[in-house]
């Protein structure tokens, strides 16, 4: 009697660890989306950064960049402590196509931050739970970079 329940529960602790395991490989997947959107905005922000005709407004949108690059390297390292692999060829394979248009940026801004929560929401549920603390600081940061570059286009606007 003791036996099979001692079985059952071993059974049980299998099943978990199996589960966590194609759980943490599905999160290695997701934070590697992300940390490529991380780059592909950090390096959108560099391009159009050139493009400012003002040193001062074009500093400002590099420390943004700044941050966006920092992000990414903030989630390759918890795909790290997952045990996972970083894939950073899309550092040197993306192509950024600058157009003077921050509304765009903006909105990338947003989104990612919108999917850092719910990737947050969902580390959480299964357990991640430093993995989420550490995703829903980066969203928060995601809205203060969208402060800044709403002050951006501003300033941009008063120009024109
Ligand atoms: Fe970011």
């Amino acid at each position: 009697m003791i036996l099979r329940t001692v079985n059952r529960w071993i059974e049980k602790l299998r099943k978990d660890e199996g589960g966590r395991e194609a759980h943490q490989q599905e999160f290695i997947q997701k934070l590697q989306r992300n940390y490529n959107d991380e780059k592909i905005l950090a390096l959108e922000l560099e391009a159009e950064a050139q493009l400012l005709p003002y040193d001062h407004l074009k500093q400002e949108v590099l420390e943004i960049a700044r941050k966006e690059h920092e992000h990414a390297q903030k989630i390759a390292q918890l795909i790290r402590e997952l045990g996972g692999e970083v894939d950073t060829r899309i550092e040197s394979s993306y192509q950024a196509k600058p157009d003077g248009e921050f509304t765009q940026l903006l909105r990338v801004e947003k989104e990612l931050g919108e999917r850092l929560m719910e990737e947050a929401n969902w580390a959480e549920d299964y357990g991640f739970l430093h993995h989420a603390r550490v995703l829903r600081e980066l969203d928060a940061e995601h809205h203060m970079n969208m402060e800044n570059i709403e002050r951006v286009i501003m300033r941009v606007n008063a120009i024109v």
